[in-house]
């Protein structure tokens, strides 16, 4: 006998079992059906639940577009490296005085860095933000970054145009290549490489479980809010974020990032002022109790601007949809269609996009995929 079930139980489970016949001889047949039919309901909704990700439609990219792009990429690896080209060109009024492109500790924090909140600035958590400084390392630069070979910038976006291409070996050749958010690497590193410098993102952005194996891969924070700053340096000293600060989150966030402590680095918010303000011509952010003004830029963008004072020569992959190919994933690791791409507030698509192709036609950066503007596409 079980613990615990004791006599009297048993006894009762037999007077139940007894009774039902007598008393409910008339309903039994439709309650036993009731029964089956909703075990059914509860057995096709779980199959259709568990339905294997697999069955959904294949994307396939034809071997003439293959070719087409791998012959694009490998001209742009083995074309000319211009040192400062794509800094040069982006043209940004304050380009005459360099803009670091990270905080780090001790660092100066110059005062028009308090003339607006996050993203643009750190007015309002000066005291968070000092103390996250002493976590930071205490110099700026990229293990990689060698100051005298002329650097070739490679900026990943999530995009499904990178679905079947099998790009990864050749974005691997890159010197820097950077990655926005969760895009996740594995079993994508065929169309998308192994090879990560800079992870870039936010804290509900960046992957609850952090899948890059590149020993010199570094975490780029973006503080877009005040309790980012906390959760960053809550990563940084492997510590729990308050449960205060949880509420904050419009999305789980990670509680670990396992890397270690010199490989973090904090944005300086003027490269995201930079994006706003001068390449994408937004007027200057102003206080706002409810709402966006659709004048953040995305990260990808600000990936751009980052790349480009880094890098002497930037490239973009996976940036851009192209409509007219019926059937392309919103993401390179999804089955979402691009018709599930969510109206954005915060962003401004529209003018990001014509910011995108400006730059693509005027050889500022290179399109490695062709979703913004195709320059080797045969038309
Ligand atoms: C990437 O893949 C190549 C080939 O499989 C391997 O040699 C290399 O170590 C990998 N690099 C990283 C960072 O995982
Ligand atoms: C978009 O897809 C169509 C159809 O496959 C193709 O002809 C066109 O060149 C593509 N455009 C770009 C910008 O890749």
């Amino acid at each position: 006998m079980l613990p615990g079930f004791s006599r009297e139980t048993k006894s009762r489970v037999n007077e139940v079992n007894m009774r039902l016949p007598l008393r409910r001889a008339p309903h039994r047949r439709a309650w036993v059906l009731g029964v089956t039919l909703g075990l059914l309901a509860l057995l096709i909704f779980w199959l259709l639940l568990t339905k294997n990700p697999e069955d959904a439609p294949v994307w396939k990219v034809s071997p003439a577009r293959k070719s087409q792009v791998h012959e694009h990429v490998h001209s742009v690896l083995e074309g000319e490296c211009r040192h400062g080209n794509a800094r040069k060109n982006l043209l940004v009024p304050t380009s005459s005085h360099k803009t670091q492109p990270f905080l780090w500790k001790n660092a100066p924090l110059s005062e028009d860095l308090f003339l607006y909140p996050p993203p643009f600035g750190f007015s309002g958590v000066q005291d968070k933000v000092e103390e996250l400084l002493q976590l930071l390392p205490d110099s700026d630069v990229l293990p990689q970054l060698a100051a005298d070979k002329c650097q070739r910038c490679v900026v990943i976006g999530n995009g499904g145009v990178l679905k079947g291409l099998e790009l990864g070996p050749l974005i691997d050749r890159f010197d820097i290549i950077i990655r926005l958010n969760s895009g996740p690497l594995g079993k994508f590193s065929v169309d998308v490489g192994n090879r990560t410098s800079i992870r870039m993102s936010y804290p509900e952005g960046t992957p609850l479980h952090w899948a890059d194996t590149d020993p010199h891969a570094v975490f780029v924070g973006v503080m877009y809010k005040s309790v980012d700053i906390s959760w960053m340096s809550a990563m940084i000293r492997k510590v729990t974020v308050s449960l205060w600060d949880w509420l904050f989150f419009w999305q789980k966030v990670p509680d670990h990032i396992p890397i270690e402590p010199p490989r973090f680095r904090l944005i300086n918010p003027h490269v995201i002022r930079e994006t706003a303000l001068d390449l994408l011509k937004y007027s200057p952010p102003r206080p706002r109790l409810w709402g966006w003004d659709q004048n953040i830029p995305t990260l990808g963008v600000s990936a751009l601007n980052l790349a480009s004072l880094l890098c002497d020569e930037v490239s973009l992959a996976g940036f851009g949809y192209n409509l007219s190919q019926q059937g392309t994933p919103l993401h390179y690791y999804d089955h979402l269609p691009l018709s599930a791409m969510s109206r954005q507030k915060m962003h401004n698509i529209d003018k990001e996009t014509e910011l995108l192709k400006l730059l693509v036609r005027e050889g500022t950066v290179t399109d490695l995929t062709g979703g913004i503007h195709c320059s080797f596409c045969h038309s």
